[in-house]
């Protein structure tokens, strides 16, 4: 067992990325279910029942360990973290900001917390603040992201010299190629977003899902939102948005993303989505892009 799956308590180092709406109970169970390790989102979570509801609906569909995000910038994510410690989750991520008040709770629930961070300085911070791993995530992944970044292929190795604690790299991670470039560099284990939306068991609607298909490696641009910035895929509405023609921010809000993200109109709001989309080809099962990715199924091109 690496010190990755050990903490995870899944088969392989590979944590599906929380993704809002789209980390429903399904699609966490799917990636726990094939060895991964499935995480609820609650970054855009406003209900602590509905949180409850979500955990427990997840351990209706798997007995594999699952985890949740919890994200700084949403002021219940202290009662989130409750929650998540009363319905036995042992492993969460924080991300969003500085997890310095979350950990000490987190641990007394008996909780493991893996940090994410942007640059080698907060992985610091967070491993003096107690974090039990990290995940480094660059520039080139999917959602939000904060006002600097550096790419996956500097900032990881930079966070493995930085830090005395297991790294798992994210960002532009999409199949065995990225995979093993991320354990090359360092990383125990990967992060993966964008590249589990282009699957089957994924809710995204298929719209967005074929615009991951269809987009290239320079489909991607960062919107501003202020406090933190978005990759996105470049619609006709974030080409506005990175014009300045466009306000961004009802476009990440519960509507807008109802209507693009699961109703399928793409200029509703802002498709979150890295630059892996240029290597993502097709829509298969998660435990297909899974077992490509460990080399149960290694990929031709590779
Ligand atoms: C649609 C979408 C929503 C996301 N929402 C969150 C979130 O709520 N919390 C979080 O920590 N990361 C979030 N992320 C980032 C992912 O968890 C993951 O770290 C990132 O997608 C990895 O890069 P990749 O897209 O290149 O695989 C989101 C990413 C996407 C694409």
């Amino acid at each position: 067992m690496s010190r990755i799956t050990d903490l995870l308590g899944s088969r392989h180092p590979i944590i599906q990325g929380a993704m809002g709406v789209i980390s429903n109970p399904e699609m966490v169970a799917a990636v726990s279910e094939a060895g991964g390790f499935g995480l609820l989102a609650t970054a855009f979570a406003a209900d602590p029942g509905l949180v409850r509801d979500q955990a427990q609906a997840t351990k209706e569909l798997t007995d594999k360990p699952f985890g949740a995000n919890l994200f700084v910038m949403n002021p219940l994510a202290a009662r989130f973290a409750r929650v998540f410690a009363e319905e036995g989750v042992k492993c969460v991520t924080v991300s969003g900001g500085s997890p310095r008040e979350l950990i000490p709770m987190l641990h007394e629930a008996g909780i493991r917390v893996i940090v994410v961070t942007p640059n080698a300085d907060s992985a610091r911070s967070a491993e003096a603040a107690g974090a039990d791993a990290i995940v480094a995530e660059g520039a080139e992944s999917g959602g939000v992201q904060g006002l600097k970044g550096s790419s996956t292929m500097v900032l990881v190795p930079a966070v493995v010299d930085a830090v005395n604690l297991p790294v798992i790299a994210a960002g532009g991670i999409g199949d065995s190629r990225g995979y093993r470039a991320a354990l090359a560099l360092g990383a125990e284990g990967v992060q993966v977003g964008t590249r589990f939306i282009a699957t089957r068991e994924c809710i995204a609607h298929d719209n967005y899902k074929s615009a991951i298909v269809e987009t290239k490696e320079t489909g991607t641009g960062l919107v501003d939102m202020g406090r933190f910035r978005i990759r996105a895929l470049r619609t006709g509405l974030a080409e506005k948005m990175l014009r300045g023609e466009e306000p961004a921010d009802q476009a990440f809000r519960g509507e807008a993303i109802e209507a693009s993200w699961l109703g399928g109109d793409l200029n509703a709001g802002v498709l979150p989505a890295g630059e892996i989309t240029g290597l993502v080809s097709d829509i298969p099962s998660v435990k297909e892009v899974i077992e490509e990715m460990v080399g149960a199924n290694r990929s031709q091109r590779s």
